[in-house]
């Protein structure tokens, strides 16, 4: 019996799906402040090499595996070989860990968008955000729930799974036509009122004037890679899982360009808003660019932001509600595409039909996340999970993707010519060279760098057992339940592989 797939409807509809997708909180919420730890300019020669020489190429890869095999991350590379299951699975449960608190992230943001207009946070946004907003207590386990993050965070999940209950073609296709030009209408004008600002120039300067010493800096690199990873959404089965639904006639490479350029061009977009507002708030105090602000992280969009929106000579409301609901309308694009990977796993694991899959399996999420995150000490949780995932999960799950695919089933010719068979743009043995040789090298020492400083110290300064249960422990069970569930037996699977392979040869 042939399983019936949604396809997208155009391949405009695809791409903004991909392109949001791609850009999220990654973009204009993590970029500007990763760049900003790592010193700015050091920041940016790294990361253009590394989206040539792992970026793009991977993108690449998920698009065509996805295509080719017209199924979630679990059946597809099971399609394979039927022990790289294990692989998508893993990424199933990385993004199962991911939606949870990057929701929470979404409805801080649906709060400061109300909080700009008035500029409720006063003369201490730090105090604000810990104090009233959050409520935080320290590291540890949920004691208290605080009802102001949790009704924005229920109105997030509701908007999620109103729009996955459509599905591909009705859901997440028109919310991708709404969200993104919206977006990119908010956010230019944003970037055009950061520029105005008296002082902007200052924080350019500091974004793209090169550090060749970091070059040799090692953590610099670690967080480039990261970052790249997280913001293509690569490593976490959400391109494999996009690609599954393009026709088979579909251009691939070009969309996998398309996608990622884009992708970069709005990330570097973001940095120079963020990096000239920065500037102008160095200009204000007197103070050098690279300590205007002391909190790094999370404290970048929702602490040094309400303070640059409250010296500004005008508009400071319009500014922020700008900024926050431009997080708002780029965190949720990602959020349903991360939802996707899971939803799409159940339901070809199970062949739940699409309507009780989302139900029950973004109702799972939806509940985790509501249970941990709007609490005292969700911001940890979050905090600590967010690294782990990301560095031994994300990045580690894509490192071992491309090893599988390239030395141990060396199937990257065939992934090259199924590519190649429907794209303008063809791939060479640069795209080979690439995945086989300097991504798995570069990726590998990049991991085991991380993983020598992360032994050296605790993350964070956080407790050992705090640590254990929130970062290393999420780690670790995304693995461990990748695994047990690569060993629940299919009754379907091979019969949905031969059906995926007879439509891959038609
Ligand atoms: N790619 C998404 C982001 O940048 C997950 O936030």
């Amino acid at each position: 019996m042939p399983r019936e797939r949604e396809q997208w409807a155009t391949r405009s509809g695809f791409l903004l799906a991909a392109i949001g997708s791609a850009i999220g909180l990654g973009n204009i919420w993590r970029f500007p402040y990763v760049a900003y730890e790592s010193g700015g300019g050091a920041f940016l020669l790294p990361y253009l090499i590394a989206l040539l020489t792992a970026g793009i190429p991977l993108l690449i890869m998920e698009y065509a595996i996805g295509r080719r095999a017209k199924a979630s991350p679990p059946l597809a590379f099971r399609g394979l070989n039927r022990r790289a299951e294990t692989i998508g699975w893993w990424q199933v449960a990385i993004s199962f860990v991911i939606a949870t608190y990057y929701a929470v992230i979404i409805a801080w943001a649906v709060r400061y968008t109300g909080f700009s207009i008035g500029q409720d946070w006063g003369e201490d946004p730090e105090a604000f955000l810990m104090g009233d907003v959050l409520e935080a207590t320290e590291p540890g386990f949920v004691s208290s729930y605080v009802s102001g993050v949790m009704w924005p965070l229920i109105a997030v999940w509701v908007v999620a799974l109103g729009v996955l209950v459509f599905g591909v073609r009705r859901g997440i296709e028109r919310a991708s036509k709404i969200f993104i030009p919206l977006l990119v209408v908010l956010f230019i004008a944003l970037v055009i009122q950061a520029l105005t600002l008296d002082g902007a120039g200052r924080g350019l300067d500091a974004f793209f004037a090169p550090d060749w010493d970091a070059i040799t800096d090692g953590s610099v690199w670690v967080a480039v890679y990261g970052q790249i990873f997280f913001s293509l959404s690569i490593g976490f089965g959400i391109m494999i899982t996009y690609a599954s639904y393009l026709r088979r006639r579909a251009d691939l490479t070009g969309s996998a360009l398309v996608a990622g350029f884009a992708n970069s061009s709005f990330e570097i977009l973001a940095g120079i808003g963020v990096f000239a507002a920065i500037g102008f708030m160095a200009t204000n105090t007197g103070v050098a660019v690279d300590e205007v602000i002391g909190e790094g992280g999370i404290g970048l969009a929702f602490i040094a932001f309400p303070q640059i929106i409250s010296s500004l000579p005008a508009a400071g409301d319009l500014f922020g509600v700008l900024f926050f609901g431009s997080l708002v309308v780029a965190g949720m694009s990602s959020l349903i595409s991360i939802m996707q990977v899971v939803i799409s796993a159940v339901q070809d694991r199970t062949g739940m039909p699409r309507v009780p899959s989302v139900l029950v399996v973004g109702g799972a999420i939806a509940l985790a996340s509501i249970l941990l995150f709007p609490t005292s000490e969700g911001l940890y949780i979050l905090d600590a999970a967010d690294h782990f995932v990301l560095q031994y999960g994300v990045a580690m799950a894509g490192l071992v993707s491309v090893v599988v695919v390239a030395w141990v089933l060396r199937q990257l010719p065939a992934l090259q010519e199924h590519a190649n068979s429907t794209s303008a743009v063809r791939l060479g043995w640069p795209w080979l060279l690439t995945l086989g040789l300097i991504t798995p090298l570069v990726l590998g020492w990049m991991m085991w760098d991380g993983l020598r400083e992360e032994l050296a110290a605790r993350y964070e300064d956080y407790p050992a057992t705090f640590l254990a249960v929130a970062g290393w422990g999420v780690a670790a069970g995304v693995l461990v339940v990748g695994v047990l569930l690569s060993l629940v037996p299919w009754r379907r699977a091979d019969q949905l592989i031969s059906v995926a392979s007879e439509e891959g040869r038609s």
